[in-house]
């Protein structure tokens, strides 16, 4: 039997969104296959050891019969794999896996360069350019370490009337993200110019990289990718959010946000977006999975990529799963498949 380490929490902002996830994959993990280990990382970054009957890691209580994990390094190298239900910060970002790198354990998902570009939304862009993926149009603005705000160029030259370049080149309204987020959170749509930099001092709170992009009235449309070497690609799911766009409500509170699988849009878009997927997924060198997200301009019906998340919400009701049960793939045999994919290397 096979050790497995199944890793919920993290110090990210999607903390409780990864205790969701990782509740769906406790349930539905084939537990006679696994000799399991659980951990839970808190927002301060501390290890421990939880109670894996527990039957909703969601709660509050959470960390009540567990027990802080005094060598992080030693319990990882004691697995034969482990999966990092994680999202965002230090779990989907490249860093933790590069900790099982070192280790030498294999792990689901994408590996550390994949899973660094993915994380960071104005360097997923400069990778996609290269390919050709069709993109909105955005600027790269960087809060410096001396607390100004600079348009970068694509030659990375900085220059600061950050207002005036946006104003010129992208108008209102404009979404204005932290580029290493997730969840909605830092994501912002500022309607009005007298706005704008106190939405962008609000967004430099969560990083220094932020994209402004150009706002699109869409259809959010999103794809699976899973594998290795030949990934396959799922059908197109459809996004229908509650509310003014996705927000982080939207996607985990609001019972009327809703998605729908295959998305209501013409069959050539949808087989555009899963060729679009799947290069995507071969650009940032992915493995294991990624969920590709869309845009579709409801005016102009051009396709848009919106970004990749190469650890997508994982719960059983999230879209990555529910396209990949409509591929033909259950989400007990998607764990077993992933666990598979990771020692393929
Ligand atoms: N340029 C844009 N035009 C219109 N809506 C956008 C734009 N960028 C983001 N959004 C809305 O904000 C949501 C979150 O943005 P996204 O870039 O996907 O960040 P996150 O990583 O937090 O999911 C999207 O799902 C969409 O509803
Ligand atoms: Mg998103």
């Amino acid at each position: 039997m096979k050790k497995l380490m199944i890793i919920c929490g993290g110090q990210s902002t999607e903390n409780l969104v990864s205790r969701m996830s990782c509740t769906s994959v406790l349930k539905n993990l084939h537990r006679d296959y696994y000799d399991l280990t659980l951990v839970g990382i808190d927002q301060d970054g501390q290890w421990y050891l939880l109670d894996d009957t527990q039957d909703d890691l969601a709660t509050k209580g959470w960390l009540d019969l567990a027990t802080p994990v005094k060598d992080v390094y030693q319990l990882i190298q004691q697995q034969d794999v482990i999966f990092p239900v994680l999202h965002g910060k230090y779990g989907e970002d490249g860093t933790i896996q590069g900790l099982f790198e070192l280790a030498q354990v294999p792990y689901v998902g994408c590996h550390t360069l994949a899973s660094s570009v993915a994380m960071d939304k104005i360097y997923t862009k400069k990778i996609l350019q290269t390919v050709g993926i069709p993109q909105v149009k955005s600027l790269y603005v960087k809060k410096r370490y001396d607390g100004k705000y600079v348009v970068v160029n694509q030659q990375f030259e900085e220059t600061e009337d950050v207002l005036k370049t946006v104003k010129e080149t992208l108008g209102f309204p404009c979404f204005v993200k932290a580029s290493r987020s997730g969840s909605s959170v830092g994501c912002f749509r500022v309607d009005r110019e007298e706005d704008f930099l106190d939405i962008l001092e609000q967004t430099g709170q969560y990083d220094s990289h932020i994209v402004v992009e150009e706002y699109i009235d869409c259809i959010e449309l999103e794809t699976a990718v899973l594998g290795n070497d030949d990934p396959v690609v799922s059908r197109v799911g459809q996004i229908m959010p509650h509310g003014e766009f996705y927000t982080f409500e939207s996607k985990y509170e609001d019972e009327e946000s809703k998605t729908c699988i295959p998305a209501l849009v013409d069959a050539d878009i949808q087989e555009k977006i899963r060729e679009y997927a799947l290069k995507v997924f071969k650009a940032i060198d992915g493995h294991g999975l990624s969920r590709v997200d869309f845009f579709l301009d409801k005016k102009t019906n051009q396709v848009y990529l919106n970004e990749i998340n190469t650890m997508p919400g994982f719960t059983k009701i999230s879209m990555y799963p529910q396209l990949m049960a409509d591929y033909g793939l259950s989400y007990s045999d998607l764990i077993d498949r992933l666990i598979e994919l990771a020692f393929e290397r």
